[in-house]
């Protein structure tokens, strides 16, 4: 069945944050997404509905610059997804990626499972005309860029909202 997704909501702040620490097992990603609001870093914010319209699942998009030799260039970072473990296999985190992606204009920047973004239109080969801010990661770090925005150019410098940070 394909889950409802829907726009967060101030209402789902609790629920979102028990969903993410309980997908991830840690507090990390939850603290990221609270300090990415706390930041205004948020371009869109994304839940799935469970039983009784909780929230099962969330994403977030935050924007990112990317910086070709002083020619800034607007992107999107899809982190984090989370489903909560009770909800998982069920399509819900592909619905909610592929609604992520529908949401945003432009490029989106990934750092995730070689093996389940490609579906999406993920590739590391999209990403070349980047420096990975990732280098450790290499094929983990992924773009989506439908449009081939970042097509012929090289050399992108990847400018992460501050809140990223945390996750370091
Ligand atoms: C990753 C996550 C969001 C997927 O949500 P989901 O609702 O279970 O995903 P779907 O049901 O849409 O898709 C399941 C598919 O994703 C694959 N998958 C899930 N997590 C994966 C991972 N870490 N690496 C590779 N594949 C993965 C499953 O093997 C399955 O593959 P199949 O369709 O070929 O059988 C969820 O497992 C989760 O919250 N994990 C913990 C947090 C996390 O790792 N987030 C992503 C960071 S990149």
């Amino acid at each position: 069945m394909t889950p409802r997704i829907r726009p967060a909501e101030p209402a789902d702040t609790a629920a979102i944050a028990a969903l993410v620490e309980a997908a991830f097992g840690r507090p990390g990603e939850a603290a990221l997404v609270a300090a990415l609001r706390g930041a205004g870093a948020v371009s869109a914010e994304l839940v799935a509905e469970g039983e009784g319209g909780t929230p099962c699942g969330h994403v977030l998009l935050s924007p990112l610059r990317l910086d070709f030799a002083g020619e800034d260039v607007p992107a999107q970072a899809l982190a984090p997804v989370a489903v909560a473990p009770e909800c998982q296999g069920r399509g819900i985190g592909a619905a909610l990626v592929r609604a992520a992606l529908a949401a945003v204009p432009g490029p989106v920047l990934v750092l995730g499972a070689p093996e389940w973004y490609p579906r999406f239109g993920f590739s590391w080969e999209a990403a070349k005309p980047l420096v990975s801010p990732f280098p450790w990661a290499g094929r983990a770090f992924m773009a989506y860029d439908p449009e081939g925005v970042l097509t012929g150019r090289e050399h992108g410098r990847v400018h992460y909202p501050e809140p990223f940070g945390l996750m370091a």
